[in-house]
């Protein structure tokens, strides 16, 4: 997979992409990117990127003309599956949203800045909007990097244990169920008999419940939904 994003500040994405999982995959060949500058498509000398907003207001908008440029650019040499605009008046992103796209071959994301992108540029190129969730972040740099750290661990083979994305909170819209290591006794604090007890049918039970316990607890708009899709 290849995931192409446009931005004004390519810095403040190199850091989440060259660590951990997202690096692991690059290393194997799994996914690949490409940040591409903006204003190396700005206008003029001051390679402008941004003007002021049609019928007043505060906040200056990101223009046509740059962004068209560069859309069409890339869209020469690649075919993508989906355009995407991180905003927050966007669909707000869910797991199910992440796994759907970590199935695409290429994905460009743009990031906005300042009060958002022309509307014309959304109706002409972008396929999706997405929202990491009810607050406004300084531009959409931030929410790539929450974006593509969620679609890329979930490529086949990005994760050693394939089945550990599979156990994840929200995989089938439970939170995930309470995990032990060593040692058994933690100054009094001991892991649950059932986890020592090798019984794989009882343990899968006893974690089914303890996930259905704390999404009733701490999540029960989740809990409400699942009752309803699963239960009956
Ligand atoms: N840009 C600014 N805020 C955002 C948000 N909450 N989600 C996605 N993109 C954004």
């Amino acid at each position: 997979m290849t995931i192409d994003i446009i931005t004004l500040h390519p810095e403040l994405l190199v850091g989440p992409f060259d660590h951990s999982i997202l690096k692991r995959a690059q290393n194997m060949g799994l996914f690949d990117y490409q940040l591409i500058q903006l204003r190396d498509y700005g206008l003029g000398v001051h390679k402008q990127v941004d003007d002021y907003q049609y019928g007043g207001g505060s906040g200056m908008v990101m223009m046509c003309e740059p962004l068209h440029q560069c859309i069409s650019d890339l869209k020469s040499i690649k075919n993508y599956d989906e355009i995407i605009f991180l905003t927050p008046d966007g669909q707000q992103l869910t797991q199910n949203i992440s796994n759907q796209l970590s199935l695409k071959g290429n994905i460009l994301l743009v990031c906005g800045h300042y009060k958002g992108i022309d509307q014309r540029i959304r109706d002409l190129h972008i396929t999706k909007e997405i929202s990491i969730g009810d607050y406004v972040l300084s531009g959409g740099e931030l929410a790539a990097a929450v974006l593509v750290d969620s679609i890329v661990r979930l490529i086949p083979g990005v994760l050693s244990d394939e089945t550990s994305a599979l156990s994840d909170s929200f995989q089938d819209d439970l939170l995930a169920p309470p995990v032990y290591t060593r040692p058994v006794d933690f100054n009094g604090q001991k892991v649950p008999d059932v986890l020592l007890s090798g019984h794989d049918a009882k343990i899968a039970e006893w974690r089914h419940q303890q996930s259905l316990e704390r999404t009733k607890n701490l999540r029960p708009d989740l809990y409400k939904k699942w009752d309803k899709d699963f239960k009956t």
